[in-house]
C-alpha cells in the first residue's frame, strides 16, 4: 500500500543518512542538477537504492538524493524529477516529495527551466513563481487519500509562500539579480506547446509555461511542505521566436543559468529564517 511505500522509502534513506537531518527539500530539472554540486558534506542516494522511488530517464535528468549543507542549511536536494508524461502510476510520482517531509523536511524549493510567455520576461531571466494554473486536467493527488499524509482537500490559496517569496527577492537584490514574479502555466508535455497554445495560456494569465510545477507543488502543499518556486527562463515560448523551443535549446539555457540559479538558492538559504 501507498504508506508502506512511503515508510520504506524513508526508511532507505535515513539509513544512508545517519543522523542528518534535512530540513529544507530542493528539486532540480533539467541540466541543472550540478547546482547540487555546491553542497557541501554532501552524502548521496540514487533513486535506484530508493525503494518505490522512479528513475528519472529523461536527458539531463539526474537521479539522486544528495543532502548536506548549502547556505548554512541542511537540505536535500532532488537532483533529477519525474514528469506527468513519463506515465507512472500516481503513488510513484508522489513518492519523492513526500519522502522529504517524511525526513523532516519543512519546504521545498523547485527549480524548473521554463518557456516565457510573457514579452516582458526575456530568456536568460529568473522569476518566482507566484501562482499557477494546471493545465494538465490531471490532479496528482487523484485516488485514495492517505490521511496520514495529508487532507482530502488541500487548500491551494498561497501555494507559493509569499514570505518564502518575499526572502528569495531580498536574496535576489542583495546579489544584484533580477527576479521577475508571475504565474506558472503548467503546460502536460512532452511535446512542447503550440503557437495557439502558448496564446491562449497568455490569455488565461500565464507567465510561464513548464511541464513539471504545478504538479509538485499540489503533491508538496498536499503532505504540509510550503513551497518556493523558481522558474529559469530558458527560451521564449512556441511561435515567440525565431527558433524553437526544442530540448537542446533548454539544456543550453539551463546552463547559461545555472550559476544564477546556484547563488540565488544559496543566498535564500542563507536568509531563509528572516522575517519579511
Ligand atoms: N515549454 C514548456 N516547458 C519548458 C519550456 C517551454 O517552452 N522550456 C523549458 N521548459
Amino acid at each position: 500500500m501507498t504508506h508502506d511505500m512511503l515508510t520504506a522509502a524513508v526508511a532507505a534513506v535515513r539509513a544512508r543518512l545517519g543522523e542528518v537531518r534535512p530540513r529544507i527539500g530542493v528539486v532540480t530539472g533539467s541540466g541543472l542538477g550540478g547546482i547540487a554540486d555546491a553542497i557541501a558534506r554532501a552524502r548521496h542516494v540514487p533513486y535506484g537504492d530508493i525503494p518505490g522511488f522512479p528513475v528519472a530517464r529523461v536527458a539531463g535528468h539526474e537521479g539522486r538524493l544528495a543532502v548536506g549543507e548549502l547556505g548554512g542549511r541542511t537540505v536535500a536536494c532532488l537532483c533529477g524529477r519525474s514528469h506527468l508524461y513519463e506515465g507512472l502510476e500516481m503513488p510513484r510520482l508522489r513518492l519523492p516529495l513526500r519522502t522529504l517531509r517524511g525526513l523532516g523536511c519543512e519546504a521545498v524549493v523547485l527549480v524548473s527551466t521554463v518557456g516565457s510567455i510573457n514579452p516582458d520576461i526575456a530568456a536568460g531571466r529568473l522569476m518566482a513563481v507566484r501562482d499557477h494554473i494546471n493545465l494538465t486536467g490531471v490532479n496528482p493527488l487523484t485516488g485514495p487519500n492517505a490521511a496520514a499524509v495529508g487532507p482530502r482537500f488541500p487548500s491551494l490559496v498561497d501555494a507559493y509562500d509569499p514570505r518564502l517569496r518575499r526572502v528569495a527577492q531580498r536574496a535576489a537584490a542583495r546579489l544584484g539579480l533580477p527576479l521577475a514574479e508571475g504565474v506558472m502555466a503548467h503546460h502536460p508535455g512532452p511535446s512542447f506547446e503550440t503557437p495557439a497554445e502558448i496564446r491562449a495560456y497568455r490569455l488565461l494569465g500565464g507567465d510561464v509555461v513548464g511541464m513539471s510545477m504545478a504538479v509538485e507543488t499540489v503533491i508538496a502543499r498536499h503532505c504540509g511542505l510550503d513551497v518556493l518556486g523558481i522558474a529559469a527562463v530558458t527560451n521564449m515560448g512556441a511561435g515567440m521566436s525565431a527558433s524553437g523551443p526544442s530540448h537542446e535549446e533548454t539544456l543550453a539555457g539551463a546552463a547559461a543559468l545555472k550559476d544564477d540559479v546556484g547563488r540565488l538558492l544559496r543566498a535564500t538559504l542563507e536568509d531563509w529564517d528572516h522575517a519579511t
